[in-house]
């Protein structure tokens, strides 16, 4: 395993996983195959333009003839797949690109894995498609409950990963994580629209009674576990990868609100999300069995994330314009006058 195709590269977590890579492994080479969506940004994997071990491809996971050629040409022999459309109010906006790029394009990747017999096909996954979970902790083996179209896709393509495994043979795993937040996050995401917004004294909009919880983690703990399974996780097997602590929506708007010494009056309540999970929970003994546990606490992972979003406005300021706009009027214009 040394030369990774690494599909939705140029999104957030994707970019961190690249980077993560070409630090931890130095013989490894990387491919980013990006269709550069409105949350694909270039910025993110600026600084290794000109690096010999990596190379940048524009593509949708969706375009089979691209995918095959691209995995040929490179001598791809590993497919890490986080290209995805991944905004649940977006889900519910419009749920028909979800389903092409997280159920269709999934298959496409699977074909191309199983076409040029890959040595494994990794496809990263959400805590989200086992639904709510009021009470405990998911286990992997937990039936998939998804109840967004985001999280029903997620869910669509997982099962695609699992019959190739079980029908071809395909060396496929699967990690479920939790709420990632860090560096390159676009502003769309509770956390970093908190931050942002918030640094602009703007209102911070917290969806019901923002008693809704998420276990946050780091990013780049995200990446590690997800390096971990690369290595030694199981073909066939699927992994939980969280912190297995949850915080409510509105303690996290306090604490970011805390971190950059502005009043809580900036927070407001609107309008619920319609179908808003209460609550995810991730049991993650699996993954620790394999030596990956999670290094940032909720508190030193949200500091990490306000201070980066605090030192590069460059990086997310130009985010705020355009489309940003479009669809944040769409989503808070009447939220935020109905109060
Ligand atoms: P993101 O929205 O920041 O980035 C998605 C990337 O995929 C973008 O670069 C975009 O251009 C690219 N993309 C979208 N459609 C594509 C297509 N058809 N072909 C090629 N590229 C395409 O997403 P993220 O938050 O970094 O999430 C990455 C993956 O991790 C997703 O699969 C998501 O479901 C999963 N995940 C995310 C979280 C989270 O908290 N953000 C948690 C668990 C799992
Ligand atoms: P989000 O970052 O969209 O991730 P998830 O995929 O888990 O929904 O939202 C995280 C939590 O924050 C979720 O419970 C919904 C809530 N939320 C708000 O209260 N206000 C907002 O403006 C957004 C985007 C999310």
């Amino acid at each position: 395993m040394k030369r990774l195709m690494i599909t939705g590269g140029a999104g957030f977590i994707g970019s961190n996983f690249v980077h993560y890579v070409l630090e931890h492994h130095p013989d490894y080479h990387v491919v980013v195959y990006d269709k550069l969506t409105y949350a694909g940004n270039l910025d993110n994997l600026r600084d290794l333009e000109g690096n010999p071990r990596y190379a940048f491809v524009r593509g949708d996971i969706c375009d089979a003839a691209l995918v095959e050629q691209t995995v040929r040409e490179h001598k791809i022999d590993t497919i890490v797949n986080f290209a995805a459309e991944t905004h649940v109010d977006r889900s519910l906006m419009e749920p028909g690109s979800f389903i092409q790029t997280d159920v269709y394009g999934t298959y496409v990747l699977l074909e191309a894995a199983r076409k040029f017999g890959l040595e494994r096909f990794h496809q990263v996954s959400t805590d989200e498609v086992y639904g709510e979970v009021l009470d405990g902790a998911s286990v992997e083996t937990d039936p998939l409950a998804p109840r967004s179209p985001y999280s029903a896709s997620k869910a669509g393509g997982e099962h695609m990963v699992h019959a190739y495994f079980v029908s071809f043979g395909v060396p496929a795993t699967i990690t479920r994580g939790s709420n990632n937040i860090g560096p390159y996050q676009y502003p769309e995401k509770a956390v970093p629209l908190f931050i942002t917004n918030a640094i602009d004294n703007l209102p911070l909009p917290v969806y019901g009674d923002g008693t809704q919880m998420r276990d946050y983690q780091y990013v780049w703990d995200h990446c590690e576990g997800i390096d971990v399974v690369l290595h030694k996780g199981v073909p066939g097997e699927v992994y939980n990868l969280g912190t297995g602590v949850e915080t409510r929506n509105i303690d996290m708007a306090r604490q970011v609100l805390r971190l950059l010494g502005k009043p809580e009056s900036l927070i407001q309540y609107v309008a619920d999300r319609p179908g808003h999970d209460r609550r995810y929970a991730l049991n993650c003994d699996k993954i620790k069995a394999l030596g990956w546990q999670s290094r940032h606490t909720f508190e030193q992972a949200l500091e990490k994330t306000v201070r980066w979003y605090v030192d590069n406005e460059w990086w997310w300021r130009k985010l705020k314009t355009g489309e940003y706009l479009e669809y944040y009027k769409r989503q808070y214009g009447e939220r935020l006058r109905q109060r």
